[in-house]
């Protein structure tokens, strides 16, 4: 199998001499995939039910002679200008009222009945004209929903919101006690009362909230729904995707992921951040995880810069490849970019290209040719998986949730806490899948929960299941605390968790911004943000506040539950805080944990026959690296059991472990 190597393809910005010089350096640089048509629709159809093919019969005849496959965008993601001026009611309109417009992109609203109708004839359109054509590899629906508009507060949304309630709750008298209506005069006697949780004078409704959030995410969902079912229909065999931009809040990616055949992503973590590779490494796993651990394509990335910061840092020389082969090391089948050839015109020109303005004479275009003559030797990966032994629970009901306006504080940000365990345990070479609330954690030796704040019945006796039968579980503070409706779990906090962790949380207390308090077990730590007023039942504390009117409570506790174990912080602690509860709980789990240099990422992937290890420098510096097992360099060939990485170096290799296909003798020594 070949990794699929290239990114958005956008001939339209260039005359049609420049596509033959574009194609002879595409297959120079091992380019096998282009995106086209991602925002052509108005090159498409020039005015409504006037269609102009022409041009992309000639461009994909072309690739195709050139072996080049395609990955066909539907076109629907920046509708024509034409298409506002004859239906103004389909742009989005935002909160506060403000009608969106023209001249930039998605300016739609995911209900607009003219926008769905017209994206539809277009899919069509389409899919009937390209379905057979030989370049087809893969359907690329619309783009990065979500991206701009992920709500809509018009007159179409609204209606659609009623009847995706009505859907959901059957009548008012059931929407009423769902949303707690009693409190404030809120009460609804019928369905067109009921509105968006649009401008108002003061905190509205958090289950309006929390289901317009429900909403957003499923309006657009639905259009994705409406192309993939066309599309189905016209080309049963042809894979689809959409391009999902990271770990986003307003699109529940586990539902989503169901609606796609191939999940991918786009990437763009800063180059200017010391986070990067490491939220990077978050993004893929998250990527790999929505569909069980199946392959997904990294459709973007820059080759480069990208414009739309403040400030736009370059990537070093070998960032780039660094953190494309991070993606195949996690589990991504292809390696893109935004976009082929960086722009002349428009609000992209400063963004960097594969071929950047500068033409083949530099250093991003002879990066980007070494990284795609490399890939081509790479692609035996694809046919082993990566395994995790640690499952980190994510929800996005949970992120809604626990971001509202009124609650005890709005520094507890829900990815901000996800994140922090997430690179606690890649700082210690641990892998991990991200799963459901309510998957399957059995297979997983530990489980992570961080900030479970909505809690679903289902989901809480998972995971008491799983702990009762042996599992090693770590919940943060601020879990359990409300129900699918937003509303207080009573009983003493966190009421459905109180059993497996052993203890009562009677009060939290919000810390200002700076303050900290010291948390003191076998060490000390520093910890911030919350901190729970807890009474312990069976949990033992492993470390308690030493300030305030709380010092000497419990801070962290552990708890012997059935089988297994659970882990509770009350508060955050800082990064060796969060490094020392995870080490005690990796230990007990019996979790495997790899020692490498700071800064070196580790990655295993095994199949049948065969195992892998990615071995990836993050830092500016040359790291000498003892191998835990005698492995040999998949694109070299040698076989060695020392190995030095230059700075951002990264090295694929097979290791001895594999019995099926063990490593030549001839090549050991
Ligand atoms: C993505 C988008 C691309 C391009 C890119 C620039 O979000 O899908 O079309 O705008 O960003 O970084």
């Amino acid at each position: 199998m070949n990794i699929y190597y290239g990114g958005d393809y956008n001939p339209e910005q260039w005359p049609e001499a420049v596509w033959h010089e574009d194609v002879r350096l595409m297959r120079e640089a091992g380019v096998n995939l282009v995106s086209v048509a991602i925002f052509a629709w108005s090159k498409l159809e020039p005015e409504e039910g006037r269609h102009d093919f022409g041009w992309l019969d000639r461009l994909l005849d072309l690739l195709h002679e050139n072996n080049i496959g395609v990955c066909l965008a539907t076109a629907t993601a920046a509708p024509p200008p034409w298409l506002a001026r004859k239906y103004p009611q389909s742009l989005p309109v935002t909160k506060d009222g403000v009608k969106l417009g023209v001249g930039s992109r998605q300016q739609y609203s995911p209900s607009s009945p003219d926008y769905r109708r017209l994206a539809a004839k277009l899919v069509r359109k389409i899919a009937e004209r390209y379905g057979d054509h030989p370049a087809l590899e893969l359907w690329h629906i619309n783009n990065e929903y979500g991206c701009h508009v992920y709500e809509s507060f018009d007159e179409d949304s609204a209606a659609v919101f009623r009847t995706w309630l009505k859907d959901r709750y059957g009548s008012v008298k059931k929407l009423n006690e769902a949303w707690g209506t009693s409190f404030w005069s809120q009460t609804y006697y019928a369905w067109d009362e009921v509105s968006p949780p649009a401008a108002a004078p003061t905190f509205i409704n958090p289950t309006q909230q929390l289901d317009w959030r429900r909403f957003c995410s499923d309006a657009l969902l639905s259009l994705c729904q409406m192309e993939r079912d066309i599309l189905l229909e016209v080309t049963p065999e042809v894979p689809a995707t959409t391009n999902f931009i990271g770990v986003h809040k307003p699109l529940d990616e586990w539902r989503w992921a169901e609606v796609l055949d191939v999940v991918s992503n786009d990437a763009y973590p800063d180059p200017g951040s010391a986070e990067a590779g490491i939220y990077a490494a978050f993004q893929s796993d998250m990527m790999r995880s929505l569909k069980g651990g199946t392959p997904w394509i990294l459709m973007e990335q820059a080759p480069n810069q990208v414009q739309w910061r403040g400030r736009n840092s370059l990537k070093a020389p070998g960032v780039m490849r660094l953190w494309s082969l991070q993606a195949v090391a996690r589990g991504a089948r292809g390696v893109m970019f935004f976009q082929w050839r960086q722009s002349k015109a428009g609000a992209e020109k400063f963004h960097s290209g594969m071929v950047p303005h500068g033409g083949t004479d530099t250093r991003t275009w002879r990066e980007i040719k070494a990284l795609g003559q490399e890939l081509q030797g790479l692609g035996e990966v694809l046919g082993s998986r990566v395994h995790a032994e640690v499952a980190v629970i994510f929800d996005w009901e949970t992120w809604w949730a626990l971001e509202l306006d009124a609650r005890p504080s709005h520094d507890v940000r829900y990815l901000e806490q996800v994140y922090s365990f997430y690179r606690a345990l890649w700082q210690q070479n641990i892998t991990v899948d991200f799963v459901k609330p309510d998957a399957d954690l059995s297979g997983y030796k530990m489980v992570v929960v961080p900030n479970l704040y909505l809690a679903r019945d289902e989901a809480a006796a998972d995971l008491e299941r799983y702990t009762q039968n042996g599992g090693t579980l770590v919940m943060a503070f601020f879990s359990g605390i409300v129900d699918e409706n937003d509303q207080i779990r009573l009983g003493g906090y966190p009421a459905p968790f109180r059993n497996l962790l052993g203890l009562k949380v009677e009060e939290f207390d919000a810390l200002p911004v700076g303050a900290t308090n010291t948390v003191k077990g076998e060490r000390e730590f520093s910890a911030d943000l919350w901190a729970d007023v807890m009474t312990l039942e069976g949990a033992e504390a492993l470390a308690t506040f030493t300030e305030g009117f709380y010092a000497g409570r419990p801070a962290v506790t552990q708890h012997a539950f059935g089988e297994g174990s659970s882990f509770y912080l009350g508060t955050r602690l800082d990064a060796a805080g969060t490094a020392w509860v995870l080490e005690k709980a990796c230990q007990q789990a019996g979790v495997t944990r790899e020692r490498f240099p700071e800064g070196v990422e580790v990655v295993r992937r095994t199949s049948e026959q065969d195992s892998y290890l990615v071995l990836l420098n993050h830092t500016a510096a040359d790291v000498q690296l003892e191998l835990p097992e005698r492995a040999a360099d998949l694109v070299r060939g040698e076989a060695m059991k020392q190995l030095t990485l230059p700075p951002y170096g990264v090295s694929f290799l097979r290791t001895q472990k594999a019995q099926a296909a063990p490593i030549k003798e001839a090549q050991m020594d």
